[in-house]
């Protein structure tokens, strides 16, 4: 078991922002500051959240939920200790030594899956057997087989099923959305975003370690790949080149899609050499410049072919925005609902098949697939 503690960078770039330029829509009125800072504006009843899993992300998730007043009712860990140790500290009531536990959790309404990917899938399953609603954290699953079949089982109990690609749900992604649908863009030709970190070089690290599907696809492409996905749609033909690191996961992988109408995207990933973390996105009569980590929260710019500066967009975000997503998990399950517009659990299949192809075409497989 690998109980690195390291950090991620990604949550070091957390920068508040002051607000400036905001649109309105169904969602953005639903996580606007005041409903994000005060549930109760938003929710009649309390949904109460299981935790399983207690590592990094586990952490920062927490951390989000309780600054924006949710309600986390019971963690679970494959050890006592562990479950006991992040209970005591994010002042948790209930603490579960078993996945199998948690998720029997009577008190507990929907579960947060925050393993290594490999073990996406049947932490999914064991919650909604248990007639849970489930959150599963990115990658989605290790492929598309096994996100089929979490689909399938959460669609026969009529449980709500989402993947936690937070960045659908922060309000940069919410406006940038509008901006293109309002047709200020033109035509949408091109996605390009890079997502290089320096990780831990520890091969025993979950990243490095093809065990626990490590690799920067799963981990870090699947950022522009989702994103550009979100813009553009599921790609008619995925193009994929990678070098491998010396414990056989994808250390560097550039990829390019064609999308429907002759539209594009590009993408790198990289997780041994830091890059600005950038996105774009170009149309015909407008481009917008996402500030770096362009899929944390932050601004951008909406800017014309000659220069001209149409919108800059900046908006506060309380904490790391994890939250953005656990509400909208919430009013989907309020609404009697079981998947979300802004990232239905088939888009999150396509998504892994997407990925099963890149990986198709790089030669990486994972141990016992
Ligand atoms: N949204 C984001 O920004 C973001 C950022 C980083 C990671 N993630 C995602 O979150 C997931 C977990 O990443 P992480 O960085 O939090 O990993 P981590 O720190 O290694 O924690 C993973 C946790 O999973 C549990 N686990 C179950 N089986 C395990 C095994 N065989 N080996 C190791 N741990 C095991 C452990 O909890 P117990 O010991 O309590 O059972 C462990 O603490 C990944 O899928 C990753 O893609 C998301």
């Amino acid at each position: 078991m690998n109980r690195s503690r390291v950090r991620f960078p990604e949550a070091a770039r957390f920068v508040p922002h002051t607000r400036e330029g905001w649109g309105t829509s169904a969602f953005t009125s639903a996580v606007d500051d005041g409903a994000v800072n005060d549930k109760e504006t938003t929710m009649s009843d309390t949904i109460r959240w299981g935790i399983l899993g207690t590592g990094w992300i586990a952490e920062m998730f927490v951390t989000d939920l309780k600054a924006v007043g949710l309600t986390v009712a019971a963690v679970g860990s494959r050890t006592q200790k562990s479950a006991d140790a992040f209970a005591a500290r994010f002042d948790i009531p209930r603490a579960h030594g078993s996945y199998e536990a948690l998720a029997a959790d009577p008190e507990v309404d929907v579960i947060y899956v925050a393993t290594p990917h490999p073990m996406h899938a049947e932490n999914a399953l064991l919650a909604i057997a248990n007639g849970k609603h489930v959150l599963v954290e990115k990658a989605f699953t290790l492929n598309a087989a096994e996100a089929a079949r979490v689909a399938e089982a959460a669609a026969d109990a009529g449980v709500a099923v989402m993947e936690a690609m937070w960045t659908r749900f922060l309000p940069h992604m919410v406006r940038i959305r509008e901006i293109i649908a309002e047709g200020t863009l033109g035509d949408v030709r091109t996605v390009i975003a890079e997502h290089d970190q320096k990780l831990p070089s520890d091969p025993a690290h979950r990243i490095n370690n093809p065990e626990l599907g490590g690799g920067g696809l799963l981990d870090l492409a699947i950022y522009p790949v989702s994103f550009a996905i979100d813009i553009l749609g599921i790609p008619t033909r995925v193009l994929a080149s990678a070098t491998m690191s010396d414990t056989g996961v994808d250390r560097q992988t550039a990829l390019i899609f064609e999308h429907e109408g002759g539209r594009q995207s590009m993408s790198h990933s990289a997780i041994d050499a830091a890059g600005p973390v950038a996105g774009a996105i170009i149309g015909t009569e407008a481009r917008i410049e996402i500030e770096p980590w362009w899929y944390n929260p932050t601004s951008f710019r909406v800017v014309t072919p000659d220069g001209e500066v149409l919108e800059h967009f900046e908006h506060p975000v309380v904490s790391r925005g994890m939250q953005y997503q656990a509400i909208e998990l919430e009013r989907v399950i309020t609404a009697g609902e079981t998947e979300s517009p802004l990232l239905p659990v088939s888009e999150s299949v396509a998504i892994m098949r997407v990925l099963d192809e890149v990986r198709e075409q790089i030669g990486l497989r994972y141990p016992g697939e």
